[in-house]
């Protein structure tokens, strides 16, 4: 079946233009999560090419942003309706092509088939099981006990790169977590800042029509729908802004109350949300890796080969949080470790101010561990 774009003379330059914006836009997007992602160690290594793209986006969106307001605002609403009904024709043959092919999904692999979700008459991927991931054995293994009890109401805490969301995806693959839970969501709310755009992305997610989403609607769905488990990533997003946190958990209590909706979210900091009863015992806020972990870590992404003394050294800097680990590991990978000590040593003064800018926003986000 092919998919065919139904449009007049000009909505296809308007969606070209549309699309561009959507690029622009998607580039925008990963450079300041690349950024962000980098956090204290950044100007060990990337700064001047970061720079350099988000100059390049910028010029781009100045020039893009100029096209769009020189259109006259009736025909932009006009490719827009235009674009709504496409997009919904898409979709439609998006679906119908998707259940045609249901007989296909058979050959996909075991794990291709844990992560695929179906509910609702929506579709959705869930993220793989994590490939690098060593320690939390504990955490780990209290997080599927939680979770075979009913019903399950958790919550993940730890600062800022810890390995929340990592964890948070081994345990949705883990075997058990999996049978019992035929349908998982995986529900990101690092763009909800509100209670409304919170209930809107998980409507989205559960393949509720944008028009007709409601708290309302969400919770009927989830209620008739059959026993799932739901990980909000990032929940702190919706619910940091002190004026709206009411609202939030407001609605996340009338989550909680449905029996068969387990709930797992990951949050920055070390408070978890009021109005719901957790589950006990509690999992403590995440720490950095054990020093066999942090090091298993290293070698799988920086290789064998290094000098063990060196990955120590190289190790102290990182304080074992994983985020850090990670991209010290990258480093060291690509210009070896002694390379990678001597920028460190070079940089220190510049990083460490980093490093307190970097605590006392976070510090300012949220109460942190
Ligand atoms: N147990 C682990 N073993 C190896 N690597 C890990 C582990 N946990 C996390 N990582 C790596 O560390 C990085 C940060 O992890 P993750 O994104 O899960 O942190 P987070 O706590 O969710 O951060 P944020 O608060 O920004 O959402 C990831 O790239 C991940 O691959
Ligand atoms: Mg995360």
């Amino acid at each position: 079946m092919s998919l065919s774009i139904h449009s007049d003379i000009q909505a296809p330059k308007m969606l070209e233009q549309i699309a561009q914006y959507a690029r622009m836009l998607q580039r925008f997007d990963s450079c300041l999560r690349s950024q962000r992602e980098l956090g204290t160690l950044r100007r060990l290594f990337k700064q001047g090419e970061i720079m350099a793209q988000l100059e390049s986006c910028e010029t781009e969106l100045r020039a893009l942003l100029a096209i769009f307001t020189a259109k006259q605002e009736t025909g932009l609403a006009t490719a827009l309706v235009k674009f709504n009904i496409d997009t919904e024709m898409r979709h439609q043959e998006l679906l119908e092509m998707i259940s045609s092919q249901s007989s296909s999904f058979e050959t996909v692999s075991l794990i291709g088939q844990s992560s695929l979700n179906t509910s609702s008459g929506s579709f959705s991927l869930l993220p793989a099981s994590p490939k690098i991931f060593h320690g939390r054995e504990s955490e780990f293994e209290q997080l599927v006990d939680i979770l075979m009890t009913d019903p399950a109401r958790v919550v993940i805490l730890g600062p800022g790169g810890m390995g929340k969301t990592t964890l948070a995806m081994a345990t949705l693959h883990h075997h058990k977590v999996a049978n019992k839970y035929q349908t998982r969501h995986f529900i990101s709310c690092e763009s909800a800042h509100t209670r409304d755009s919170l209930v809107a992305i998980i409507g989205s997610y559960l393949g509720l029509d944008t028009s007709s989403t409601s708290e309302r609607a969400v919770l009927a769905l989830l209620s008739a729908g059959q026993p799932c488990l739901i990980i909000l990533d990032n929940f702190e997003t919706p619910w940091e802004a002190l004026e709206g946190r009411a609202k939030v958990e407001a609605f996340l209590a009338l989550l909680a109350d449905i029996p068969h909706v387990a709930l797992l979210l990951t949050m920055r900091g070390a408070e978890r949300p009021g109005k719901v009863q957790w589950t006990h015992p509690f999992i403590r806020p995440l720490m950095p890796l054990d020093q066999a972990a942090a090091r298993q870590t290293f070698l799988e992404i920086a290789d064998e080969t290094h000098d063990s003394s060196e990955v120590d050294q190289l190790l102290k800097i990182t304080d074992n949080i994983p985020l850090a680990v990670q991209l010290v590991a990258g480093i060291a990978a690509s210009v070896g470790c002694q390379d990678t000590m001597e920028r460190w040593n070079l940089e220190r003064t510049a990083l460490l101010s980093a490093v307190h800018a970097c605590n006392f926003h976070l510090m300012q986000r949220s109460c942190l561990v």
